[in-house]
């Protein structure tokens, strides 16, 4: 079979990095990236062609090229977007609605069906208050939509903006037999937590900022609480969802939104978890006001009972394998520890 042109956008983020690598190592795709910013030397390589630059602006170099699966990584995450709301609505929001103008146009001009796979967060729920969110565990995808952050507005919104170029926009073809439509899949992501990479500007960051300052003997002091409980999952199960959810045959979907899950624990937990590895560790707790509102308002876990029906979900890393198997590790190499 000849090779499927790929766009990975948000190429340098976290997930960026690690899809444009599992892609690559996968084999069959031609991949173009996209980023604000140029490409690092470990995937420079993997990319075919590298479109630096603001996506909202650079949308239109894609008219031409001929798609079969586009990733829309490209994001600002939730504390960055909370002290500049306006960018990032025009970031999360305009750019994926450019994206999916594209991906719905060449889609019915072609006559094919574009895959468009697009990372959701837990951030697009918004739970009322602790006592809710203990409550409430684990929560379904259609329950608590109400988030309170930009960030989780703007991903809730961009889910409903796929759906609807892919399944209503025209408004044409319910009595009648439907064009090609984009293929719109979201997942909504948990904290995610590499061994290689950090992250920019979220939330979540508290995770995976404490475990790498442990590893390298730096004092950390965590923004949220230590009974703050969210659901975390490794790396490289993001990018095996991702991979997965691609391949299914739309006939086995029936939603367009996922979730998924591996393992909810508390900052307290990951300060136990970094102290048995690594004794010397110096980790204190300081709430940030703003943050500790975020990370309050997502929900303890969420359930994720429809991928592991639908596309047989199951996360490779448990809390146990996350920190033995993948973690520590790897982690232990990059350190020298
Ligand atoms: N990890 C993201 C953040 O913290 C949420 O999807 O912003």
């Amino acid at each position: 079979m000849s090779e499927q042109l790929a766009l990975i956008t948000g190429a340098c983020g976290e997930i960026g990095q690690a899809l444009v690598q599992e892609l690559a190592a996968k084999g069959g795709y031609r991949i173009v990236t996209s980023d604000i910013a140029p490409l690092p030397e470990s995937i420079k390589k993997l990319s075919a062609e590298h479109v630096q630059g603001d996506l909202v602006y650079k949308v239109k170099t894609f008219y031409d090229y001929d798609f079969d699966i586009i990733f829309h990584l490209a994001a600002s995450l939730s504390s960055k977007a909370e002290i500049a709301t306006e960018e990032a609505h025009r970031i999360n929001v305009e750019g994926t609605m450019q994206l999916l103008m594209l991906a719905a146009y060449r889609s019915e001009k072609y006559n094919k069906s574009i895959k468009f796979l697009f990372p959701s967060s837990i951030a697009a729920y918004g739970m009322p208050s602790l006592a809710e969110k203990q409550r409430a565990g684990a929560v379904k995808e259609d329950e608590w939509n109400m988030p309170h952050t930009m960030y989780g507005c703007n991903k809730l919104y961009c889910e409903k903006l796929g759906l609807y170029y892919s399944k209503y926009q025209g408004q044409k073809h319910l009595d009648e037999t439907p064009p090609a439509m984009l293929d719109f899949r979201a997942i909504r992501f948990p904290g995610l937590i590499s061994a290689f990479t950090l992250p920019s500007g979220g939330t979540s960051d508290y995770g995976p900022e404490m475990l790498h300052a442990a590893a390298q003997d730096k004092a950390y002091s965590c923004f949220v609480r230590e009974d703050t409980k969210i659901s975390f999952m490794a790396m490289p199960d993001a990018i095996k969802s991702l991979l997965v959810l691609m391949d299914v045959p739309r006939e086995n979907l029936s939603y367009t939104v996922y979730n998924i899950a591996a393992f909810a624990i508390t900052a307290e937990e990951f300060r136990q978890r970094a102290l048995k590895a690594f004794p010397d560790a110096q980790i204190t707790f300081d709430s940030n006001p703003r943050r500790q509102g975020i990370v309050d308002s997502w929900p303890e876990d969420v359930d994720d009972s429809l991928a592991r029906a639908e596309w047989n979900w199951n996360p490779d890393y448990d809390v146990d394998r996350f920190f033995d198997d993948y973690f520590l590790p790897e982690i232990r190499k990059r350190y020298g520890k």
